[in-house]
């Protein structure tokens, strides 16, 4: 079974998180597998458009933890693993329209890669999340940067420094998505708009999106690198230790002494 499913038609890749028995928690592999598709998509005359989706229950619970206990085990050399690195990078420069259809849970990177995409249609049943502290970690995806930004300070202080998660009516209201539809719609009704931005002049697309981003572009790179040698730092800690092994163990945190 390939964890992330790749489809090219009428000018739209959609790229399927299909890792749902782990509620498509993203592993190496699969940034790598995502991060070769958008590589070749940007030359790929087939490709006009991508769109990512997860499906009716869940997008995704963001990087895979055992994932993460293994990059903390490796020496200091690289900052945020590098799988989850690139793909960062060539989402965030992507130069075409990015599409998302979410449901469910979106945690951490399942939130942070939204910053990144151009229009993003939800089910009702979505949950955000970004519980970086909660992990004994720091945000990434230049998070730090776009979800104040976006949201205002206080509210993205609940949702950075709480840890706490925000729903479908919340993130309609600070304009993290474009719509809010009933779950087993939110593929469909993002496809529908994938095809319809498909249809338009690409080099048109390319060129609005880049002057919209063009203020930005350096700063969101240089964030992205800030936060990922903190990430790095914050990793191997012993609150992410605890944090990560509470995880694998079900059990609370304690970081009564950290
Ligand atoms: N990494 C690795 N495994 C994960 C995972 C992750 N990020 N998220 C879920 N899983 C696994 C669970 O361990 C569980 O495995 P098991 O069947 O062997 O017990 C399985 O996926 C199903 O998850 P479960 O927690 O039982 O589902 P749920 O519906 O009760 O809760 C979430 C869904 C997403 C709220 C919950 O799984 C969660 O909080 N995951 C961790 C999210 C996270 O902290 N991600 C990192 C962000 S930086």
């Amino acid at each position: 079974m390939t964890d992330i499913l790749s489809h090219t038609e009428a000018g739209v890749l959609t790229l399927t998180f299909n890792r749902v028995e782990r509620k498509n928690s993203i592993t190496g592999a699969m940034y790598d597998t995502l991060s070769d598709a958008l590589e070749r998509a940007v030359d790929d005359s087939a490709v006009r458009v991508v769109l990512l989706q997860g499906d009716a229950t869940v997008f995704s619970a963001g990087n895979d933890i055992g994932d993460f206990i293994a990059a903390a085990a490796t020496p200091m050399d690289h900052p945020l693993p590098l799988p989850a690195m690139r793909f960062l990078h060539g989402i965030a420069a992507f130069p075409k329209p990015v599409v998302a259809a979410v449901c469910g849970p979106a945690v951490g990177i399942g939130t942070t890669m939204l910053f990144h995409c151009d229009l993003v249609y939800a089910g009702d049943n979505v949950a955000f999340s970004m519980p970086f502290v909660n992990l004994g970690l720091v945000p990434e995806a230049a998070s730090s940067l776009l979800a104040p930004r976006m949201m205002g300070y206080h509210r993205a202080a609940e949702a950075l420094l709480l840890g706490e998660p925000f729903l479908a009516e919340a993130a309609l209201e600070v304009g993290l998505v474009n719509r809010v539809v009933p779950p087993t719609e939110a593929n469909t009704v993002a496809q529908a708009q994938a095809r319809k931005l498909a249809a338009k002049p690409l080099s048109a697309l390319i060129e609005t999106k880049r002057l919209m981003k063009l203020s930005q572009q350096g700063e969101v790179r240089e964030r992205m690198d800030a936060e990922s040698v903190s990430f790095g730092k914050m990793m191997r800690s012993p609150a992410a230790r605890e944090a990560f092994g509470a995880f694998m163990e079900k059990r609370k945190p304690d970081f009564s002494k950290l």
